[in-house]
C-alpha cells in the first residue's frame, strides 16, 4: 500500500516511467500508458480487471490476433480477476488509452502463470461454460468428423460483453467439452457477431471439398457510423484454424440491425439459404457459392411478438404427420420483466418465401424459463436429428450485475432434440434432452412408486459431484396442485408445481440461493400445462441450473444455491397423486 502511494506521488509530480513486475516496463501518463515487454515471445499478460470499472482501449502492437483495438475493464479500485492477453513473438508493446495513473491495475499486471485463484463454485458438469471470459450466443454449430463443434460469442478479455470473437469448444458426446483456442477475432470490419457454420461438401465456395465455412456478422462501429454486414471464414483443419475470406463482407450493408446468419443447404433448389435477423423481421438470402448473396423475401413484420428487435434466426424442416413442416426460430426480448426468450413460427418454405400457418397475433415459445436464449441447431448432424442449443442466460440479469461466478460468465443449455407434435389442434415444437445424456445418467439409478398425500420425501441425495436426472410420472391425480421441491441444508429451494386449476406449470426460484445480484433474477416462471391424465416430467439438475421438460413445455432456469440441492420432496395440495420416479446420477 505504501509503495502504491509513493508511486502515485511520483507519477503526479513527474509523469515518470516506472517498472513494475517482471518482464516488462510500464510508462504511465495522465490518460494513457504503455507496456513495453523486455522480450517479445509467446507469453500471456494477465490483465487485472474489475467489472464495475470503465472500459479502456488497448492496442496490442504487431499482434496477429488482436488486429483491432480491444476494450478492457482494467481494475481501477480493486481487482476482481485476471484476463489473459495472448502475446507472441511479434508483440513488444501495448498502448492503453483512457486509463489513470492511480489504477490498482498497474501493480497487479502479471506475465506468465495464471494468477487467478480457482473459484469454481458454480461450474456445471454437463453445461458448457468457458474456462475464463464471457459468453453469450452459441454460434457456428456443426457436426464434423466425429466432433460436435460449438463456437460461441466470446469476450476473452472480460466477464462482461465486449470484444466479440468466436470462442471454440468440441465434444464427442455432448456432455464433456474441450475448449480450444479462440477461433475468430475482430478485425477492421468490426466485431465478430453471431452466425453459423456449414460443411461445404460440393466445394461450392472453392475453399476445398468439405471445408468448414463460418458465416458471421461483422459489426462495425465508429464515431460516425454503425453497420452490420455478413462475412465468411473457412477452415481446412477441423475448425482448428480459420482463414478470413479476402472478399469480405460477402453481404455488404449499411443497416444497423442486420445480423446472425444461419445458413443451410436447400436441396430442392440446390442453393445455400441464409435467414437473417433484420430489425423486427427476418429476411432470406440465397447463394450458390457462399460468396454472393441475393435477397429472396422478408417475413414477420406483422407476426408474433415485436417487443424488441428480432435476433438469431434458424429455419429447420421437421417431420410432421408423414410430411414435413418448417419452423422459424426468433430470439427476442419478450417483455421488460421476463427478458430474453425464443419464439417460433410453424409453416412452409419453398426456397424463396416462408409462409406461416398460424395467425399474425399468435406466438409460442420454445422454452418458458428465464434462461434460454439464442437457440439454434447443429448443421450436418449425421443421423438427421434436429439438435439445438441455447445460451443459458438472460440479457436482463447478466450484464452490469455482480454475477455469482468469478472469472467466467455464461453457460450453454443442454443440447435438445426437437420434434413437432400436435396438441389441441396446434403444431407444437417440443424440446427433449438429447439422447446422448442417457449415456451419462447411468450411475446409481433408483426407481420407485408411491402414493403421495401432503408432503413426502422422495430421496436424499448423499453424493455431490455430478448432475442428476429425475424422471417422474404423476398419475391418479386427485389434487388441484402438486409438484416437487428441490432443497438443500441451507434452506434454499426451488419449487416446481403443476396447477390444474390454472393449467399452469410453474418454476419458483425466489429462494433458490444467491438471487439478489439482480432484481430481475428472483422469479416464478409460468408455462402451459397439458390436459393429460398422466403428467410426465423430466428434470436435469446441474450445479447452477434446473431444466424441466413436460409433455408440452420446457422451462430452464439458472439457480445459484450455496450447495447443490440434495433433497427431493413430492407434495400435493388438497388431495393425492401416484408418483413413479427414477433418479439417476451422472457418470
Ligand atoms: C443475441 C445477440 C445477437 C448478436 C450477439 C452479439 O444475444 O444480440 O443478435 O449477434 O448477441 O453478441
Amino acid at each position: 500500500m505504501r509503495k502504491f502511494f509513493q508511486t502515485l506521488l511520483l507519477l503526479l509530480f513527474a509523469g515518470l516511467s516506472v517498472a513494475y513486475g517482471q518482464g516488462f516496463k510500464l510508462d504511465i501518463s495522465e490518460k494513457s500508458a504503455t507496456i513495453t515487454l523486455d522480450r517479445a515471445k509467446k507469453q500471456t499478460l494477465w490483465l487485472p480487471i474489475d467489472n464495475s470499472a470503465k472500459e479502456v482501449v488497448m492496442q496490442v502492437k504487431g499482434s496477429p490476433l488482436y488486429t483491432a483495438p480491444v476494450t478492457v475493464r482494467l481494475a481501477d479500485k480493486q481487482v476482481e480477476c485476471w484476463m489473459p492477453l495472448q502475446l507472441d513473438k511479434s508483440t513488444s508493446q501495448i498502448k492503453i488509452a483512457g486509463c489513470k495513473p492511480e489504477y490498482v491495475a498497474w501493480q497487479n499486471l502479471r506475465l506468465g502463470k495464471n494468477p487467478n485463484p480457482k473459484i469454481e463454485d458454480y461450474r456445471q458438469h454437463i453445461h458448457f461454460s468457458p474456462e475464463i471470459g464471457w459468453t453469450n450466443d452459441p454460434n457456428g454449430m456443426v457436426w464434423h468428423k466425429g466432433e460436435w463443434h460449438l463456437f460461441f460469442q466470446y469476450n476473452p478479455l472480460g466477464t462482461r460483453w465486449g470484444n466479440m470473437s468466436w470462442g471454440h469448444a468440441v465434444s464427442k458426446d455432448l456432455t464433456k467439452w474441450e475448449q480450444l483456442p479462440t477461433a475468430i477475432y475482430p478485425d477492421s470490419l468490426g466485431a465478430i457477431y453471431s452466425g453459423s457454420a456449414v460443411i461445404d461438401k460440393h466445394n461450392t465456395a472453392g475453399f476445398g471439398k468439405d471445408a468448414m465455412v463460418a458465416i458471421y456478422t461483422s459489426d462495425y462501429r465508429s464515431k460516425s457510423m454503425r453497420c452490420q454486414q455478413q462475412s465468411i471464414a473457412y477452415s481446412l483443419d477441423r475448425g482448428r484454424t480459420f482463414t478470413k475470406y479476402e472478399g469480405n463482407p460477402v453481404l455488404p450493408s449499411t443497416r444497423r440491425n442486420f445480423r446472425d446468419p444461419k445458413v443451410f443447404w436447400h436441396e430442392p433448389t440446390a442453393r445455400w439459404i441464409m435467414p437473417l435477423a433484420c430489425g423486427k423481421g427476418m429476411e432470406f438470402y440465397s447463394s450458390t457459392n457462399l460468396k454472393e448473396w441475393k435477397f429472396e423475401s422478408r417475413f414477420g413484420d406483422k407476426y408474433g411478438c415485436h417487443f424488441d428487435v428480432w435476433e438469431c434466426p434458424d429455419l429447420v424442416e421437421l417431420p410432421y404427420k408423414g410430411g414435413t413442416k418448417w419452423v422459424l426460430f426468433c430470439s427476442i426480448t419478450k417483455d421488460a420483466q421476463h427478458g430474453s426468450s425464443v419464439q417460433y413460427f410453424v409453416g412452409d418454405f419453398d426456397g424463396h418465401t416462408f409462409t406461416c400457418d398460424t395467425p399474425e397475433a399468435y406466438t409460442d415459445w420454445i422454452n418458458y424459463g428465464r434462461d434460454n436464449y439464442a437457440t439454434v441447431t447443429w448443421s450436418n448432424v449425421p443421423d438427421g436429428r434436429c439438435v439445438a442449443l441455447a445460451w443459458q442466460n438472460n440479457w436482463k440479469c447478466c450484464s452490469r450485475e455482480k454475477f455469482p461466478t468469478v472469472g467466467y460468465r455464461g453457460y450453454m443449455s443442454l443440447a435438445y432434440e426437437l420434434q413437432l407434435v400436435e396438441y389441441e389442434g396446434k403444431v407444437k415444437l417440443i424440446s427433449r434432452p438429447a439422447r446422448e445424456y442417457d449415456n451419462y445418467f447411468r450411475k446409481d439409478v433408483f426407481a420407485g412408486k408411491a402414493k403421495v398425500e401432503g408432503k413426502s420425501e422422495l430421496c436424499r441425495l448423499e453424493k455431490q459431484g455430478s448432475a442428476y436426472r429425475l424422471k417422474l410420472e404423476f398419475d391418479e391425480i386427485d389434487a388441484p396442485q402438486f409438484g416437487l421441491r428441490l432443497s438443500n441444508e441451507g434452506g434454499e429451494w426451488v419449487d416446481i408445481c403443476f396447477d390444474r386449476i390454472k393449467r399452469e406449470f410453474r418454476v419458483d426460484r425466489r429462494e433458490s440461493g444467491a438471487v439478489d445480484f439482480s432484481e430481475k433474477f428472483p422469479s416464478v416462471t409460468v408455462a402451459p400445462m397439458s390436459a393429460a391424465n398422466c403428467q410426465k416430467l423430466t428434470l436435469i439438475v446441474d450445479r447452477a441450473s434446473v431444466e424441466c421438460f413436460t409433455d408440452i413445455a420446457a422451462s430452464s432456469n439458472l439457480v445459484f444455491p450455496t450447495k447443490s440441492y440434495n433433497r427431493v420432496e413430492i407434495y400435493t395440495v388438497d388431495g393425492s397423486v401416484e408418483v413413479k420416479s427414477e433418479v439417476a446420477f451422472g457418470k
